[in-house]
């Protein structure tokens, strides 16, 4: 939930730390903080707010020299956003500094020792009870700061990822992880320290990723040594080089993340399916698949789990699965069923979508799926992410990076990927005759240029944002393939434009919903021939007696709704399994654009952040 940055080298610190924060702060941004050391003092800038303010403060306040340095900028867990309990944190002595994304858990019971023993506490943060417990450590049992971090993770119960320093070792950075990413960047003699590469990607193309319960001493002018925090056997460290450019994450013409990464699906989508989809050769190639035909053929059931945006992708899914593929599927929240003490078999399949690959619920249904020992296949965006390490097999979804805190493009390339599984699915076992699997095929092929057109209507879309943009609710209806592309619009309004709504399938509207209408509620309908179109015009006419205002997302060429609607937005058609890959666009616009008049932060809404890597 937070973004850590770090550097030791022959470079200025401060413009480097500051510009990895700015591409972090996806990850949390209500507080930042910076500290520098020359090899004498160091130097410590804090606010609330954002990067932005960190910088006018430090500016203001500090010198910025220094050839190490570590900055944070934080969603806040223990203690509120303030300048005080903002990272970095020194130790009582002042001689240990830390910069920590997660959680301790046991962090009171700590304090309460700690104070016994003379420590005082400046801010709320379990991040200060840690640096003390190791400073702690260190006097105790007279050992190094590598050592004394490693005694007292073994210590602590929760999720970290940790960068400390010591004042007195001005070449050395430890560092460690459990729960929360860690990526170390290795250049010429400097090394970089961030939670995702995106930092360090412009210096270096070679990194680590420490695993889970590792932590490595990082020392200029020697190479990494990893350890496992828990025996001390040496780990080696596995340096992968990065496939990311510096273009992938920054705006590019675009005035927010979001809108770009909208825009970007038609490119997004090919690139999902680019080297999988052989239409001309009639197959569909996925080695996580290929390698694993049997566990999913022979599986009893599919269970998906999933969180927020990746949720409503798996529940696209169950459709698809159980439609082309007549496999059952099961969808979960991840952080219901991993405390639900589900039956689980080893007949089992648990699918686990993740754009971050880091959502700490979606990881811990995982471990405890494979524990029951059901084959575990991860659907990510973020390469080498937790989730992507953690499963038995998987299938990027390879949408780029995605900074905007509004899933859009992850969603797409999810539903593509699941698509192409149930394709294959389906052959496998028969479910699919030769005939529709060519037919899906080649309309999938065509879906690119037909988000293409979709985003066409941005101009009529923006239109009906004025006119709605006031409204204190929405109602999103579908049905089918199409409800949960319903509960992605509203999710889509809420997170970004803080304007109430629901997402609710079509028919169940006389079941309450329909009290809520009158003329001031503007009703979000997805209605596309082919899937139930008729009972969904009925839908649309029940809401029009009672004076709501609808918003119809049709198919190109539909005359019917286009009689009865305020609103129409026109996509291209398609079969109706893969319509959910183009009603989306118009509901990402719509969110996108109503927000923006409302003079939201639309890539950074409030309380949230990109990876929930706390429960
Ligand atoms: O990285 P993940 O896909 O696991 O994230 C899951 C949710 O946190 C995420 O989809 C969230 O709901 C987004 N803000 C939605 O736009």
């Amino acid at each position: 939930m937070c973004g850590i940055v770090g550097y030791i080298g022959h470079r200025d610190a401060y413009p480097i730390i500051i510009k990895g924060l700015q591409r972090l702060e996806y990850r949390g941004y209500d507080s930042a903080g910076i500290v520098l050391f020359d090899g004498k003092g160091t130097k410590l800038a804090k606010t609330k707010g954002k990067v932005e303010d960190l910088i006018k403060r430090s500016k203001e306040s500090i010198s910025l020299e220094g050839k190490l340095g570590l900055g944070h900028t934080r969603w806040a867990t223990h203690g509120v956003p303030n300048d005080v309990n903002s990272h970095p944190h020194y130790s009582n002595s002042g001689e240990l500094c830390i910069i920590h994304n997660g959680i301790i858990e046991n962090y009171e019971s700590i304090k309460t020792a700690l104070t016994k023993r003379g420590y005082t506490f400046k801010s709320d943060t379990d991040t200060e009870v840690l640096i003390n417990l190791i400073e702690e450590v260190k006097k105790q049992e007279g050992v190094k700061l590598g050592k004394a971090v490693q005694i007292a993770l073994n210590q602590v119960v929760g999720a970290y990822a940790i960068a400390v320093f010591d004042i007195n070792k001005p070449d050395e950075i430890v560092v460690a992880k459990l729960g929360s990413p860690l990526a170390i960047g290795i250049g010429e003699n400097e090394y970089f320290i961030a939670s995702d590469a995106s930092p360090f990607i412009e210096y270096t193309n070679n990194a680590v990723y420490l695993e889970d319960e590792e932590m490595a001493i990082i020392r200029l002018g020697k190479e990494i040594k990893l350890r496992k925090i828990k025996d001390d056997a040496i780990a080696y460290p596995n340096i992968l080089e990065l496939q990311l450019n510096l273009e992938e994450i920054e705006k590019g013409g675009y005035d927010h993340f979001m809108l770009k990464e909208i825009y970007e699906q038609p490119r997004a989508i090919l690139d999902t399916y680019r080297g999988r989809l052989l239409a001309d050769q009639g197959i569909i190639r996925m080695a996580g698949i290929d390698q694993n035909l049997e566990r999913f053929t022979n599986a009893n059931r599919i269970i998906i789990v999933a969180c927020g945006t990746s949720w409503h992708a798996g529940l696209v899914a169950e459709y698809i699965f159980e439609d082309l593929a007549r496999i059952p599927v099961e969808v979960e929240y991840a952080s219901e069923f991993r405390y639900r003490n589900p039956v689980i078999t080893e007949k089992d399949v648990l699918i686990a979508i993740s754009q971050s690959g880091e959502t700490a619920d979606t990881l811990a249904a995982i471990k405890m799926a494979k524990e029951k020992g059901a084959f575990v296949f991860g659907v990510c965006n973020v390469v080498g992410s937790s989730i992507a390490r953690e499963t038995h097999a998987g299938a990027y979804t390879h949408a780029g990076p995605e900074i905007g805190v509004a899933s859009t493009k992850a969603f797409t390339t999810q539903i593509t990927v699941l698509t192409l599984i149930a394709l294959k699915l389906g052959k496998a076992n028969g479910a699919l005759s030769e005939s529709k699997f060519h037919e899906y095929l080649t309309q999938l092929e065509g879906v690119p240029a037909k988000v293409e057109k979709a985003l066409e209507s941005n101009a009529i879309i923006e239109e009906i944002a004025a006119v709605y943009k006031d409204s204190p609710n929405c109602l999103y209806l579908g049905r089918g393939y199409n409800f949960p592309v319903a509960l992605e619009g509203a999710l889509k309004l809420k997170e970004i434009s803080y304007i109430h709504a629901e997402g609710y399938p079509a028919a169940e509207m006389k079941h309450g919903p329909i009290a809520l209408i009158d003329e001031q509620m503007p009703v979000v309908v997805i209605a596309t021939k082919r899937g139930h179109y008729e009972k969904v015009v009925s839908n649309i006419q029940e809401i029009k007696s009672r004076k709501g205002k609808i918003i119809a997302i049709v198919f190109e060429g539909d005359t019917v709704v286009k009689g009865i609607a305020d609103h129409v937005i026109e996509v291209p058609e398609t079969i109706e399994s893969l319509s959910p890959l183009l009603t989306t666009i118009p509901l990402q616009l719509l969110s996108y654009h109503i927000a923006l008049m409302r003079g939201c932060n639309v890539d950074q809404p409030r309380n949230l952040a990109k990876s929930v890597t706390v429960e």
